[in-house]
């Protein structure tokens, strides 16, 4: 059989709500044509994030039930410790409650100002937590991901030749660890080859400075390298998975990614000094060490999920149908970023909406005119996110794992082409209002 299916029957739903151009008319003007201050109830298809809006399993119900809130020495923590331990092998397993906090806490112990923190594309959270403690956050892409439309199988990887120019010019000391995002979420959801960690490594270990995974869709990743590297087809996910942390000196992982869970991260090293400054700040804001800000119940969610994401019925059908909805909308015209990444795609605004100048934000654009079309919410990835620091003019349809159909996803492609289809009318926006940061999350903005 070629049919690919949802490897998972439904046991609960969750009613969708219908409402009319209209009303998605007044609901856009009421929020100032930003998709985060519309409330979540006038959403039909909500591709916002894949972050916390997974569907947990049966099994991590279950967990859930089993958890153990004890402050202090939950058995739950022990049975996420057990997991993560034999999938990472990092000898400090940290939990935190969600990625930004392990980010927070490493980024407090390791840099300082003049510090500088190369990766392959630093998330959005990563860059403004390392830039809050004075250091500099550098992405080191692969020249080739400049273009949006080169089809290259690990489109993520970290240019390791700029690393080695970089060290060069800054001098090690003043780089207290390297990243690699894997998979590349602000790149476009694209994979890391094993070859890429390992020569980032290469080049890090030789100047001794410890290299940190941030490792929110490791599973995905390990699917890609699975499917695309040569000498991997006969790997188990997990095997592969545990190679690249292998690798690693450390990592920030978010469990609203590759976990299923609706709330959750962690932080690890092998470093045994490091880890006991990180306990002592993770006890400051989050939490005594066998908590770290969550509940028992949220731990065992976590240790489950860990488990089941990396299924190889649910890898397959998980890549296959992001690239099912890349492959529907850009082979009919829509310029996408290519090829289709693993948690998201990404539309090239800039290049669908030429029209629309980069000052009157086509990512955002497009955005509002997806939501008034067919009621689904999409996120800008662009110049309102970044400011003039931004790259491309992107929007990202990111897709929540084990939530929607593909009855869901021909729909999105159907309301994609549609509003493609008659994109020459679709005008720009201004900013009405914006707060000083993160502008995206709050601000007002005016059609023109
Ligand atoms: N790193 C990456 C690569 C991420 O994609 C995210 C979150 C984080 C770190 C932070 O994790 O949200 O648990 O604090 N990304 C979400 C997104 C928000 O929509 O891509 P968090």
């Amino acid at each position: 059989m070629r049919t690919i299916i949802e490897p998972f029957r439904i046991k609960s739903v969750e009613p969708l709500t219908y409402t009319s151009r209209e009303e998605r008319e007044g609901y856009l003007e009421a929020a100032g044509y930003n998709l985060f201050l519309i409330e979540a109830r006038h959403i039909l298809i909500d591709l916002l994030t894949d972050s916390g809006t997974s569907a947990m399993s049966t099994e991590q119900w279950a967990a859930v039930m089993r958890g153990d809130e004890s402050y202090a020495g939950s058995e739950s923590f022990f049975r996420l410790r057990r997991v993560a331990e034999a999938l990472t092998g990092f000898r400090h397993i940290i939990p935190t409650h969600q990625g930004r906090a392990a980010e927070r806490i490493l980024f407090t112990v390791l840099t300082k100002p003049g510090h500088v923190v190369p990766s392959n594309t630093h998330f959005d959270t990563t860059r403004a937590n390392i830039e809050f403690t004075g250091a500099r956050a550098v992405d080191l892409p692969i020249p080739e991901a400049a273009d949006t439309q080169a089809r290259l199988d690990f489109k993520g990887n970290m240019d390791a030749a700029a690393l080695e120019a970089l060290i060069a010019r800054e001098g090690a000391a003043k780089i207290p660890l390297v990243m690699l995002t894997i998979t590349n979420n602000s790149g476009g959801g694209q994979p890391v080859s094993m070859a890429n960690i390992e020569a980032v490594k290469r080049v890090a270990s030789r100047h001794g400075i410890p290299l940190y995974l941030d490792a929110c869709r490791f599973a995905e990743n390990a699917w890609f390298i699975r499917e695309r590297e040569a000498g991997y087809v006969d790997w188990t996910p997990k095997q592969i998975a545990q190679k690249m942390f292998s690798l690693a000196d450390g990592c920030t992982f978010s469990a609203k990614k590759d976990a299923f869970a609706n709330i959750g991260g962690f932080l690890c090293t092998n470093d045994d000094r490091l880890a006991q400054q990180e306990t002592n700040l993770l006890i400051l804001t989050e939490g005594f060490p066998t908590y770290g800000g969550l509940a028992g119940r949220d731990l065992d969610a976590i240790a489950v999920g860990l488990e089941e994401i990396l299924h190889p019925d649910y890898l397959r059908y998980r890549i296959a149908s992001t690239g099912y909805l890349g492959r529907h909308i850009a082979d009919r015209g829509v310029p996408i970023v290519e090829p289709p990444g693993g948690h998201a795609i990404y539309i090239d605004a800039a290049r669908m909406l030429p029209h629309i100048p980069a000052h009157q934000f086509p990512g955002q654009a497009l955005a509002v005119e997806l939501y008034r079309h067919a009621g689904i919410r999409s996120v800008e990835i662009g110049s309102v996110m970044f400011g003039a620091a931004a790259r491309h003019e992107l929007l990202r349809l990111a897709i929540p794992r084990r939530v929607y159909t593909q009855s869901h996803i021909d729909y999105v492609v159907e309301a994609v082409l549609e509003v493609n289809a008659r994109k020459r009318d679709i005008r720009g926006l201004e900013i009405a209002e914006e707060p000083p940061f993160l502008r995206h999350f709050s601000a007002r903005f005016r059609p023109l």
